[in-house]
C-alpha cells in the first residue's frame, strides 16, 4: 500500500503543471425539494456546539463586488460569448473556430447568483438561453479538453442550476455530459483526453497520452455523479466511476505523467463528502494519500521554518524506486492548506459534525490533529511567498536560499527582485492562496485570515487592474510599475473574487457544511459498484 502511495505521489508531483482546481463554487440555498438530502438539515442533536456567527464586512465585501462588475462589464463590452478574454487589445477568442461553448460565461453565472448581481445575472443567463451552443466541431483547431470542459462548463451549469432552480441549466448540463460521454467508452472504463463536441468521439491527446490521467478522471467525478443524482439516471454515475478499478484502489499503470495532482487530493475529500460520507472507500484513499503527503512532501525551510511542500522527481531508469526532492512549489498546491484544514475538522473529526469554530485540538483524531497543524503552517507559508514587490505570489517558487534575495528561504527561478523576470514570476489572477483562506476564516473565524485575503485583494487593484476595464495577468510580481500580458483568466471572475467575496460575506453563504464543491452534499440514491 505505501508504495502505491509513494507511486501516486510520484505522478501526481512531477508534473504538477496543474490546471487550476475548482471547489467550493457555491450553491446557495437547498432545493426545498430535496431537503431531507441535505446534510445541514440532519444535524439535529448536535446542538451542543453553539453554531458561531460570523458577520460580514460590508465595505470590503461591497468592494469585492464592484470588482467583479469591473471585470464583468469589460468582457461583457468587448468578447461577450467568446471563451477568453484578452482585455488589453478588448478582444474574445474562442478555442474552437466553429465558436466558444460559453467558457467564461457559464464558470461567472454563480458567482453573480451569490454576489446578488440581478443585472448581470440576467444577461449571462439570457445568452445561454439563446446562444450557447455545444455542436461545436472542434477539428478546425484543437478539440475541447475533457477535463477543462467538465469543471468549467459542465460544473458551472449544475452550479447555476443548483442556485437558480432554472431547469434550462439541466438541459444544456444534460446535452453537454450525452455529447461527452463517448470519451469514456474505452477497454479500461479511463476516458479518453479530449472530445470533438458536435461529432461525439473521443479524441486520444495527439501529444502526450491517449488517456486523461487518472488524476484528472477522478476530478470529472463529482460533476457527473452530481448530474446522475438529479437526472435519476445512473449511466452518469457509472461511467464516471469505472475510472476507479474493482478493488477501489487506481489503476496504477494508467497514471502517467499526472499533472492536475492537485486536484485529485481535493476530490478524493470531496467525494467523501458529496455522498454525505456514506462512500468509505474515498476516504480511505484521502487518509492514505495524506500520510504519503506527511512522508515525503511536507517540508520546512531550514531558516526561518516556513512550511512547504515539495515535489519529487523521478531519476535514472528505475523511476518507480528512486526519486529527488525538489524544492519547489507551484502556487497551485496552496489549495492543499484549505483542504487539509476542511480534511482535519470532517474526515478527521472525533465525532463527525462536532468540531468547533475555531477547532478544540480534542475534537480531532490525530492525524486531524496532523492534518490541520500541516494546513494551518503550509498557509503561512503561502502568505510568505506574498512578500514581493507587489505583494502578490509568483506562479512557482523554489524554497532554498539565495544570494540574490538574502532576506527570504526562496527565490524565483531565473528571476531578481527588480527583473529581469523568469516565466515563472507570473501572478496569472489565481484563486489557490484565497481559496484557503476562505476556508480557514470560515473554520476559525480568526480575522488573520481576512486581513490577509485583503491584502491579495488591493494588491490585484492596485496592480492587476487595467483602466480600459478588465484585469490582467502580471508578468513579474517582483517589479513595480509592472508589465501586464494580455489575458483575464476565466477563473478570476469564477472563483478568486467569488473566494474573496465569501470571505468577507456573512457566514450563511455557502456554508461549508452543506457543500462540497460547486454541488450540494447529497445521500445517494444509486449504489456505488465498488466498496472497501
Ligand atoms: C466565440 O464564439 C461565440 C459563440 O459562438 C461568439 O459569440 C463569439 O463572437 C466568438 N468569438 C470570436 C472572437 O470569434
Ligand atoms: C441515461 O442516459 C444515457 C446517456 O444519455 C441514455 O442513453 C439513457 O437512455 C438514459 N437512461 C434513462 C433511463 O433515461
Amino acid at each position: 500500500m505505501r508504495r502505491r502511495t509513494i507511486q501516486y505521489l510520484v505522478l501526481l508531483f512531477i508534473a504538477a503543471v496543474a490546471t487550476h482546481l475548482y471547489f467550493f463554487s457555491p450553491s446557495p440555498q437547498p432545493d426545498p425539494s430535496h431537503s431531507s438530502e441535505w446534510m445541514g438539515e440532519s444535524d439535529e442533536g448536535q446542538d451542543s456546539i453553539p453554531k458561531r456567527r460570523l458577520t460580514a464586512d460590508v465595505p470590503k465585501r461591497d468592494a469585492v463586488v464592484a470588482a467583479f462588475q469591473y471585470a464583468w462589464s469589460a468582457y461583457e463590452r468587448d468578447a461577450m460569448g467568446s471563451d477568453e478574454y484578452h482585455p488589453i487589445r478588448h478582444q474574445g477568442s474562442n478555442m474552437s473556430h466553429s465558436g466558444g461553448i460559453g467558457y467564461t460565461v457559464v464558470d461567472a453565472i454563480d458567482t453573480m447568483l451569490l454576489m446578488g448581481l440581478h443585472e448581470e445575472y440576467s444577461r449571462a443567463s439570457e445568452w445561454v438561453r439563446t446562444s450557447l451552443r455545444f455542436d461545436r466541431d472542434g477539428r478546425t483547431q484543437t478539440n475541447f479538453m475533457l477535463y477543462q470542459t467538465t469543471i468549467r462548463v459542465l460544473g458551472g451549469l449544475l452550479s447555476a442550476l443548483h442556485l437558480s432552480s432554472d431547469e434550462m441549466y439541466l438541459r444544456h448540463a444534460v446535452d453537454l455530459a450525452d455529447r461527452m460521454l463517448p470519451a469514456f467508452d474505452t477497454p479500461s472504463g479511463l476516458p479518453l483526453s479530449s472530445v470533438n463536441l458536435e461529432t461525439r468521439v473521443g479524441i486520444p491527446d495527439q501529444w502526450n497520452q491517449a488517456y486523461i490521467s487518472t488524476a484528472e478522471a477522478t476530478t470529472l467525478q463529482l460533476e457527473f455523479r452530481d448530474l446522475a443524482q438529479l437526472t435519476k439516471n445512473a449511466t452518469y454515475w457509472y461511467k464516471a466511476e469505472k475510472v476507479i478499478v474493482n478493488d477501489g484502489s487506481f489503476a496504477q499503470s494508467e497514471i502517467r505523467l499526472g499533472s492536475r495532482g492537485d486536484s485529485y487530493y481535493e476530490y478524493l475529500l470531496k467525494q467523501y463528502l458529496q455522498t454525505d460520507r456514506t462512500e468509505p472507500v474515498y476516504l480511505k484513499m484521502y487518509e492514505d494519500s495524506m500520510q504519503g503527503v506527511h512522508d515525503y512532501l511536507v517540508q520546512k525551510t531550514p531558516t526561518r521554518k516556513h512550511t512547504y511542500i515539495a515535489e519529487l522527481i523521478p531519476k535514472g531508469a528505475d523511476w518507480k524506486t528512486t526519486w529527488d526532492v525538489q524544492h519547489k512549489q507551484d502556487h497551485l498546491v496552496c489549495f492543499l492548506a484549505g483542504s487539509l484544514m476542511l480534511g482535519a475538522t470532517t474526515a478527521g473529526a472525533r465525532t463527525p459534525g462536532v468540531v468547533s469554530v475555531p477547532p478544540r485540538m480534542d475534537e480531532l483524531s490525530k492525524t486531524g490533529q496532523r492534518d490541520w497543524n500541516t494546513g494551518v503552517d503550509l498557509l503561512e507559508g503561502c502568505m510568505e511567498t506574498h512578500r514581493t514587490a507587489t505583494g502578490l505570489s509568483p506562479e512557482i517558487v523554489q524554497f532554498q536560499p539565495s544570494v540574490d534575495q538574502p532576506n527570504r528561504d526562496w527565490y524565483i527561478k531565473g528571476s531578481k527582485p527588480g527583473g529581469p523576470a523568469g516565466y515563472d514570476a507570473r501572478y496569472m489572477l489565481r484563486p489557490e492562496t484565497v481559496e484557503s483562506l476562505f476556508i480557514a476564516w470560515r473554520l476559525t473565524g480568526d480575522v488573520q485570515y481576512r486581513t490577509y485575503a485583503w491584502g491579495i485583494f488591493e494588491a490585484i487593484e492596485r496592480h492587476s487592474r487595467l483602466p480600459g476595464g478588465g484585469y490582467a495577468t502580471i508578468v513579474d510580481v517582483d517589479t513595480v510599475p509592472v508589465k501586464h500580458e494580455d489575458k483575464q483568466e476565466t477563473f478570476f471572475l469564477s472563483e478568486t473574487l467569488k473566494y474573496l467575496f465569501l470571505t468577507f460575506a456573512d457566514g450563511e453563504k455557502l456554508p461549508l457544511d452543506e457543500y462540497a464543491h460547486p454541488l450540494p452534499i447529497f445521500r445517494p440514491s444509486i449504489k456505488p459498484m465498488f466498496t472497501i
